[in-house]
């Protein structure tokens, strides 16, 4: 498996629920962590809560420092923070795990996207970054929870780049009970940022946070 050995990761939107949930394991399994925001103070006070050398800073400075990027934002402010980003992440592996989803009362389902999904999106928008999608179903309840030593899933990844695919495979893995799966390319990742709203459905009826497993691999 390809070598993450201290590899600084940056988290775009890292102070909310799924970034520092990331950003949590990622510091517990040793690695630099940078908790990006709009607000540098926000950011320190997410870094700060999560502890392990975690740092904070505004979004452009994490993407500027970072050695791979994780987008953690919603949808709705996925595009333009990424197009104000362009440069900063240029040359960068960027790990997108925006799930684009509508709710209402029959729950939650998949939005539509213009250019297929949010990790074709972001691929669009950062032609010279190499994008990769994953980390779409874990859920940030089971990251945050102290009592959870293992989290068990597999992190489905997907991408048009073999070795930064192997490498975010490898990163999921650092993660204790974790699996990185390889799922595709990236133009079949609306099938998986869509399968979170069915994801969503199962837990509502069985109060879970579920995962999934693929077998025979
Ligand atoms: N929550 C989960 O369990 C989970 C699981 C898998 C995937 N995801 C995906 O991960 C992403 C983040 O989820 P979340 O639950 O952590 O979301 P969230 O708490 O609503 O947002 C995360 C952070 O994004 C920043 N943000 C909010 N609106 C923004 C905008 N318009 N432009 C730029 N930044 C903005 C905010 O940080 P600042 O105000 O500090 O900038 C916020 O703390 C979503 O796309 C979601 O689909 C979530």
């Amino acid at each position: 498996m390809t070598d993450v050995n201290g590899i600084s990761i940056g988290i775009l939107g890292g102070t909310g629920d799924q970034g520092k949930g990331l950003a949590r394991r990622f510091a517990l399994a040793g690695h630099p962590v940078l908790i990006g925001s709009r607000s540098a103070q926000r950011a320190q006070e997410a870094a700060d809560s999560i502890g392990h050398g975690a740092r904070g800073a505004e979004n452009a400075a994490v993407a500027a420092e970072a050695g791979i990027v994780i987008v953690a934002v919603p949808y709705e402010g996925h595009k333009a923070l990424l197009e104000s980003l362009r440069e900063e992440l240029a040359g960068k592996i960027v790990v997108d795990c925006v799930n684009p989803l509508g709710f209402d009362k029959q729950g939650a389902y998949a939005l539509l996207v213009e250019e297929g999904s949010a990790a074709q999106q972001a691929a669009a928008v950062l032609p010279d970054s190499r994008v990769v999608a994953a980390f779409h179903h874990v859920s940030a309840v089971v990251l945050m929870d102290p009592s959870v030593d293992k989290v068990d899933l597999d992190v489905l990844v997907l991408g048009d780049d073999r070795e930064a695919t192997d490498l975010v495979q490898a990163l999921a893995s650092v993660i204790p009970g974790v699996r990185g799966v390889y799922g595709g390319r990236l133009r079949n990742a609306f099938q998986v940022e869509a399968l979170t709203a069915n994801i969503i459905s199962i837990n509502r009826r069985y109060k879970a946070h579920a995962g999934i497993r693929v077998t025979d691999i």
